[in-house]
């Protein structure tokens, strides 16, 4: 359950909405409007090196946007889901535009991490939930119960091992009946499955994910996701029959890829002193 104070007289908008998910907490300043990177396969040549070029804010704040979109039509769209991923581009050389200047500012390692996508999915899964306000004292309280389950990759796969697992017991619930919607995070990052031939690992974990999906996909359950693959990376891996589905569950434009989105870890750890000088 999340929960969040308002006043006394405040009333339940999008905006407070946004603000007790956590889509709020994402901001945009650490984040430059014009980046280059290197890259052997960029299409812009400067300085006798091809670059890439890419706007870093909008990469993020356009995930924002449509998380916001995706909220406001996930009522009228029992099943409607979502999928984030970010991937490694590695290190490397960046410039950013100042003025007319293209500035160096050093290299740069792109680990596709940290760079908001747990964040924007748990929003999601708790902008589905069920809200309610509560009177305390002089002020009142926010209350969001999530309808369906949050859980890592890891965790959605390993629970499959239990010899009497079912879905439809581990996400229905007393409170709220019929679950809604599932958060997976971090798909890829299952780590193997005990007592499966490593041999047999990836076939298993496609089996896996085929169960689950295709029991969103009949019951009409939203799937929220988050990878560090990229999306053709993510659709080999989950393998075609449940590629195929989220295909449909997705509707075009929620599947999001902001990679290059550089990592918020070092900067919220003290690391990085001035935003734009990494
Ligand atoms: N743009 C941002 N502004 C403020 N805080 C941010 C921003 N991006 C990320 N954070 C914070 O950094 C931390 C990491 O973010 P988050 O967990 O969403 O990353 P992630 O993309 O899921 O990373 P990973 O790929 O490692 O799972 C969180 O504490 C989050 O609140
Ligand atoms: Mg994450």
């Amino acid at each position: 359950m999340k929960r969040m104070k308002l006043s006394a007289e405040a009333t339940l908008t999008r905006e407070l909405v946004y603000e007790a998910t956590g889509l709020t907490s994402l901001n945009l300043s650490h984040l430059a409007s014009a980046v280059r990177l290197e890259m052997a396969n960029g299409n812009i040549q400067a300085d006798g090196k091809q670059w890439i070029e890419y706007n870093e804010q909008q990469l993020l704040q356009q995930a924002i946007d449509l998380a916001k979109q995706w909220l406001s039509s996930w009522q009228n769209k029992p099943g409607q889901s979502f999928v984030i991923t970010s991937g490694a581009v590695g290190e490397k050389a960046m410039q950013v535009q100042e003025g007319e200047q293209w500035q160096p500012i050093g290299a740069h390692h792109f680990s596709g991490f940290g760079n908001g996508k747990t964040t924007i999915a748990e929003a999601l899964f708790y902008g589905c939930g069920v809200m309610t306000i509560n009177e305390v004292e002089q002020a009142q309280e926010l209350c969001i119960y999530p309808a369906g389950k949050l859980r890592s990759a890891r965790e959605w796969m390993l629970m499959q091992s239990e010899t009497d697992f079912s879905l439809d017991k581990f996400l229905f619930s007393e409170q709220l009946g019929k679950p809604r919607v599932i958060l997976i995070d971090d798909v890829g990052r299952e780590g193997s499955i005990p007592f499966v031939r490593s041999t047999e690992q990836a076939s298993e974990i496609q089996t896996r994910y085929y169960d689950l999906i295709n029991y969103c996909y009949r019951q009409k359950l939203s799937v929220i996701m988050t990878s560090n693959y990229r999306l053709n990376e993510l659709a080999t891996f989950l393998g075609g029959a449940t590629w195929s589905r989220l295909l449909e569950m997705v509707p075009d434009g929620f599947m999001i890829d902001i990679t290059g989105v550089r990592d918020y870890r070092p900067i919220a750890g003290g690391r990085v002193t001035a935003p734009m000088d990494l």
